[in-house]
């Protein structure tokens, strides 16, 4: 495996503001949440965090709000060896936020606030055009503006970088559009959403899968939480099994199987062996608290894949 592939993110970072409860106040009802945590997180910096604590070098694009939030999020990219020389702060905007609530089975409900994400435009992945193209992989989701996320897979496609696309949060697409990417990784909703198809079991996920191929996508993995994943391409459908570990918060388990599977894959993991390293970087994810701060270092992880 190729010691330190450059992975580069042009997506979102969000502020983390994660109650603990299982109960929901009614209209004008005050009620006590169990426990508060505040992290880094946003799906683009999440997914940087992860291939960074790999072992990856890692650029991110990015907008973040002039508030509080803003430096911060931009410290904590340089504290862990995060390039943001494409780090900007966009005036009299909000820094992304998202309130999330984690019940205690681990599930979460997350609601996001774009804020200056919405700022990261076109123009911003032509000013860093010379950075996206000394990438091994550009990591992508849906956190900023369509329009963005749509230029920047035909850049890639065009100077023949990979690029792998998490369709997160689940919206409507453009599959014409989506075919100039190389992977394109939904969880079981996000999957429904882009199809149109239910996607409540493995079998469903299959055919979820073929049919976005027919529709011209290259290569789809569908993560299954639990279940592990799910990899379709004109070659195979693979159902990669999972690690099994008792989850106490599934929040960032995505970002953390696709940040580490960029790295793995771009390091040179079969396309196999790199989803089943991701599920075990993911399983470890949810044996802690928040998103980044739960992302685990490339020792643990080590001991964990040599121990399985
Ligand atoms: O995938 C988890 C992430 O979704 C959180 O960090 C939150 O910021 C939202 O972007």
């Amino acid at each position: 495996m190729s010691s330190e592939p450059h992975i580069v993110v042009v997506g979102s970072a969000n502020i983390d503001l994660t109650t603990f409860t299982d109960e929901f106040p009614r209209p004008g009802e005050t009620i006590f949440g169990r426990e508060f945590h505040l992290g880094f997180g946003g799906k683009g910096a999440n997914q940087a965090v992860a291939p960074r604590l790999c072992g990856a070098r890692v650029s991110m694009v990015a907008h973040v709000g002039d508030d509080l939030f803003g430096p911060a999020t931009i410290q904590n990219f340089a504290a862990r060896g995060i390039d943001t020389s494409h780090v900007q702060i966009t005036k009299g905007v909000s820094s992304g936020v998202a309130p999330i609530f984690v019940d205690s089975a681990g599930q979460n409900r997350i609601l996001v606030v774009k804020g200056a994400n919405d700022a990261l435009l076109p123009a911003d992945v032509d000013a860093a055009a010379d950075l996206l193209r000394t990438a091994d992989c550009i990591v992508m989701q849906l956190e900023i503006p369509l329009e963005t996320m749509y230029y920047t897979l035909r850049l890639a496609r065009e100077h023949g970088i990979r690029t792998i696309l998490n369709p997160a949060p689940g919206q409507m697409l453009d599959l014409e559009q989506l075919a100039n990417a190389d992977y394109v990784i939904p969880n079981e909703t996000e999957a429904e959403t882009l199809s149109g198809l239910p996607v409540t079991s493995l079998h469903e996920a299959r055919a979820c899968a073929v049919h976005l191929l027919r529709s011209g996508l290259r290569r789809v993995i569908v993560t299954l939480g639990a279940n592990g994943a799910l990899l379709a391409s004109a070659e195979t459908v693979e159902h990669i099994l999972p690690y099994r570990v008792e989850a106490v918060d599934t929040t960032g388990a995505g970002d953390a199987f696709i940040g580490s599977f960029a790295r793995f894959l771009a390091g040179g993991s079969s396309e196999t062996e790199a989803i089943q390293r991701a599920n075990v970087y993911a399983a470890l994810s949810t044996l802690g608290i928040g998103t980044q701060s739960s992302f685990v270092t490339a020792e643990r992880f080590a001991q964990a894949w040599a121990e399985r």
